[in-house]
């Protein structure tokens, strides 16, 4: 087969297959040597799970769930070398060898003398709004993530988003619609000043907006104007390595450079980052580095309180040593373009299909734009629960809405909303396969076809913060049983 097949070398042995009929193959850089045995329950089952888990697909159960897209935190496949290292973890409560391993790489690969564990990504959020935010203060950043602005609006602040006008265009060619917006940061700086802006803060591969990423030429910008204003520049850098695989893809000064070089380079830019390493460090923690003392002096005395003491930080030690194997791993461009090269195959056959995808290719996960795939839902409806939910009866594929069900209601009791209505399939780091993505491609492409039988929905129990995560709703008209029907007359009980 090997005359079929054209290798084009990239720079650090990344190989790129094109097939001889033009497709590009995003082949796995690995092998599968321990598995997970999966199911596909018959749509009966399907349908039952999603009506007992009140339209929401946090409420499924994994045994209901065939190919889980919810996503791609802390459900990433480890390596032969993390899984390793967890043999040999020291579960000392103070001065840990674990965490002087993690340490060592954070220093190595990220280039911070200090850093914290901590149990996730929203724990060291939560520890950055006691250390910074003050009440009345104002955090620019390229988007909002649900627990960021969460942790720091409960602190007294105010998100504020000043993203580019592209941003928020689904369908779109600009490469990094993940770039804060030079004009409208110089213009927060202008009004608000150094004493009311907590930090600026880039997250990089923007989560909600499709994780878009952001490019080195504007964090460079960005660090530029909020040092000349004294301002703290924070990096969420929960997607770095996907970041910075873009950066190499799409900038061509970075054409030609390591990931690991993209990577000290954009840290280079930043006073103090966070992460939740359930991402691109594959493993389930979080952390907290920095370069100045005065900052983990105050880390020092907040993390005790709210996560573990410093050497632990609430993480297990066996999570920590992982962790430690995870950052060294993540600059590995096999590793970093594992699940963005998967994701462009699946969003480009979405493409060719006509199904409304997020373009250009993000990170994290295949988006679907809920507001051109169900335009007959209005936004009031839930959009975007309702396709998420829709995709699941018809396929057990579980995706994660990401729209106004997302988005807490304002003060008036209020839906807020969201600025993009999206259901978003993540795609786990070298968890499933070309052919996993291929079916659900098949069952979205159905499912369009059949859009029309898709409703809204409507709330019947609504917690007050991050709704999402346990509310439950009921569709208009039971729409979920005539979808269940279609399906089932055209692939049978069993499809
Ligand atoms: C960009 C970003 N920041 C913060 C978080 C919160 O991290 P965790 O889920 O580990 O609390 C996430 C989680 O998905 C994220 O995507």
């Amino acid at each position: 087969m090997h005359h079929r097949i054209r290798f084009i070398g990239l720079k650090e042995s990344h190989v790129e297959i094109k097939l001889s009929n033009g497709t590009m193959l995003p082949i796995e850089m690995h092998k599968v040597r321990i598995v997970q045995k999966t199911r596909l329950a018959p749509i009966a089952e399907r349908l039952l799970a999603i009506e007992e888990g009140g339209y929401n697909t946090f409420l499924l159960r994994t045994r209901d769930v065939f190919i889980d897209m919810l996503t791609d935190s802390g459900t990433n496949a480890m390596s032969d070398n993390q899984l390793a290292s967890m043999m040999v973890s020291d579960d000392a409560y103070a001065g840990g060898e674990s965490y002087y391993k993690m340490l060592a790489a954070v220093k190595d690969i990220l280039g911070f003398e200090y850093c914290v564990p901590a149990h996730q990504g929203r724990a060291a959020e939560h520890i950055l709004a006691k250390m910074f935010v003050k009440q009345g203060d104002v955090i620019p950043m390229n988007y909002h993530f649900t627990t960021t602005k969460a942790h720091f609006e409960l602190a007294g602040g105010k998100v504020l988003e000043i993203y580019t006008d592209e941003a928020l265009k689904t369908q779109s060619d600009v490469q990094f619609k993940g770039n804060l917006d030079l004009d409208k940061f110089a213009a927060v700086i202008k009004k608000y000043g150094r004493e009311k802006i907590s930090f600026v803060r880039m997250e990089a591969t923007t989560n909600l907006i499709g994780g878009q990423p952001f490019s080195l030429a504007n964090l460079k910008d960005v660090r530029r104007m909020a040092s000349a204003a004294g301002i703290p520049v924070v990096i969420d850098c929960s997607l770095i390595s996907e970041n910075a695989y873009f950066i190499k893809r799409r900038e061509p000064a970075y054409a030609d450079a390591s990931i690991a070089s993209i990577v000290r380079e954009m840290m280079a830019q930043a006073d103090l980052i966070y992460l939740s390493g359930r991402k691109s460090a594959c493993v389930r923690g979080g952390l907290i580095a920095t370069n100045n003392p005065e900052y983990f002096e105050q880390l020092k005395a907040w993390l005790p309180l709210f996560e573990g003491f410093i050497t632990y930080g609430g993480m297990s030690s066996k999570e920590i040593e992982a962790m430690a194997v995870g950052i060294r791993e993540m600059v590995d461009i096999d590793v970093a373009s594992s699940s963005p090269d998967l994701i462009a195959y699946f969003v480009n056959s979405r493409v060719k299909h006509g199904i409304p995808a997020v373009t250009p290719p993000g990170g994290l996960a295949g988006h679907v734009d809920a507001q051109r795939f169900v335009p007959h839902v209005p936004q009031s409806g839930y959009q975007a629960g309702a396709l998420t939910s829709a995709m699941y009866i018809v396929s057990g594929v579980r995706g994660m809405e990401r729209g106004t069900i997302s988005m807490d209601r304002d003060a008036a009791g209020n839906d807020v909303f969201s600025d993009m209505e999206l259901c978003r399939l993540a795609v786990p780091r070298r968890v499933y396969t070309v052919s996993h993505i291929d079916y659900v491609v098949d069952r979205l492409e159905w499912l369009y076809k059949h859009r029309n039988l898709i409703g809204g929905l409507k709330f019947i129990h609504e917690p007050p913060v991050l709704r999402f995560f346990t509310g439950k709703l009921q569709p208009i008209d039971n729409w979920g049983a005539k979808l269940a029907e279609a399906f089932v007359a055209e692939f049978g009980p069993n499809g």
